[in-house]
């Protein structure tokens, strides 16, 4: 199912010796179980067929760091630096210390659903002799009009996509698995993002973005039978239950977007703000009807609404899944807010997914001219580890 978390009651299994879950942070009421349960001491597991942090709902918080390999970085120090990952990944996601480079910053917390995902951009191939295994998925996205790209802030060999339900976790594994790398790879750009802190609403439901809409109901969902294929990778071997990220730094020009009345913002997006019900009729998770007329004869959804230019049924059956959090980094020259969207998305193929999307967002969606796409990246990301292995251990051994 789409259980977020491995909730535990009590001292229960994969906690650290001696600490019961009421050893951790704030109890949380979760429905369905008998004993509220602590928030810290949430998780997931780092070992699987797939990496954690695809599949589960965003947590509140996210550190990405994007790395690229030390020059003259051989594949033999790639492999141990991902061992390293893998041990240190796997013991933080316990709510252990890390064995090396431990700061302490998390040192009262429990996991707090901590997961760490990994991924490669095209460079790494090439810059480690492993340009025959480079999947043709990952040549670089086209263009898209109006994009604004800041290359420095795009791109990277390596990927570190870090959540945790709080902020202090989240900035201590970032921080570990920096200084794990050091010497072989070296910090490119880091972002960091927020998204719905678990136990703001009284019934667990979907979050909302910077733009005050609800964002996420139409996803693919992990019980559809055709999840796996619209989001894991099949091929090449050493990829396979991996997928591919599309990042996208998209800043939201607010000041003008808070501008429009409610029923605007509402047909631009082609949803409710409210419930996030769509403009067609029924609730939040109804089915939108593209087709639906008003009885004016107009398009209840109407024909630049962004769920219509992005829905599966205009782009060949293209699909995604979103995983986006919200980001806010002060006030631009301009006096204008720096804040928007890290859009995330993973997907079995780009080419299927947000490339032919994208293209036709950029054409014709409502919300574009309140958008600012400000960098960019895609990354194969590897496959889950099994208990014993290491991550990209099938590319690099
Ligand atoms: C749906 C907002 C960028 C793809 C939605 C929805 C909202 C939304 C409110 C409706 C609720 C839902 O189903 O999640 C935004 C905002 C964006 C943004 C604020 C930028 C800051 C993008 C981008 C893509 C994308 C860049 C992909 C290229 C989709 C898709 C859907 C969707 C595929 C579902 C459409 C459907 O089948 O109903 N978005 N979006 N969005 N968005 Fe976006």
């Amino acid at each position: 199912g789409f259980s977020r978390r491995t909730l535990l009651g009590g001292a229960g299994a994969g906690l650290a010796a001696g600490a019961a879950a009421g050893a951790f942070g704030r109890a949380v009421a979760v429905p369905g179980q008998p004993h509220q349960v602590s928030l810290g001491a949430a998780r997931v597991d780092f070992h699987g067929p797939h990496q954690a942090g695809i599949v589960q709902p965003p947590q509140a918080r996210i550190e990405l760091l994007a790395l690229d390999l030390a020059p003259g970085a051989t594949r033999q120090a790639v492999q141990e630096l991902f061992k390293r990952w893998t041990r240190t990944a796997g013991d933080m996601a316990l709510g252990e210390p890390a064995d090396s480079h431990e700061n302490q910053i998390a040192l009262d917390a429990g996991p707090s659903s901590l997961t760490v995902t990994v991924g490669l951009g095209a460079t790494f191939f090439d810059k480690l002799g492993l340009a025959a295994h480079r999947p043709p998925q990952l040549a670089p996205l086209p263009d898209f009009p109006q994009d604004a790209i800041d290359r420095s802030r795009s791109d990277g060999d390596l990927l570190l996509q870090v959540c945790a339900d709080d902020a202090l976790v989240a900035y201590h594994a970032l921080r570990v698995l920096q200084q794990l790398a050091a010497g072989t790879a070296g910090t490119r750009w880091q972002m960091s993002g927020f998204s719905r802190s678990p136990g703001a609403t009284a019934q667990p439901r979907t979050g909302r973005n910077l733009m005050g809409q609800v964002d996420g109901t139409n996803n693919p969902k992990p019980t559809d039978p055709d999840f796996a294929a619209k989001v894991f990778a099949t091929g090449p071997d050493w990829l396979a239950g991996g997928s591919y990220l599309v990042f996208r730094r998209i800043r939201m020009l607010l000041d003008n977007w808070e501008q429009l009345p409610t029923d605007r913002q509402e047909r631009i997006v082609g949803r409710r703000k409210s419930d996030g019900a769509p403009l067609s009729g029924g609730t939040e998770t109804t089915p939108v009807d593209l087709g639906k007329q008003d009885p004016d004869g107009s398009l209840a959804v109407p024909a630049d609404a962004h769920v219509r230019i992005a829905a599966p049924a205009s782009n060949g059956g293209a699909a995604m899944l979103r995983r986006g959090f919200s980001y806010s980094d002060g006030v631009r020259p301009d006096g204008a807010p720096d804040a928007g969207l890290l859009f995330l998305a993973f997907q079995a193929d780009p080419a299927h997914g947000f490339v032919p999307v994208q293209r036709s967002l950029s054409r014709g969606d409502g919300l574009t001219t309140f958008l600012r796409h400000e960098a960019s990246g895609l990354y194969a990301v590897l496959p889950g580890v099994p208990d014993g292995g290491y991550l990209g251990q099938a590319l690099l051994e």
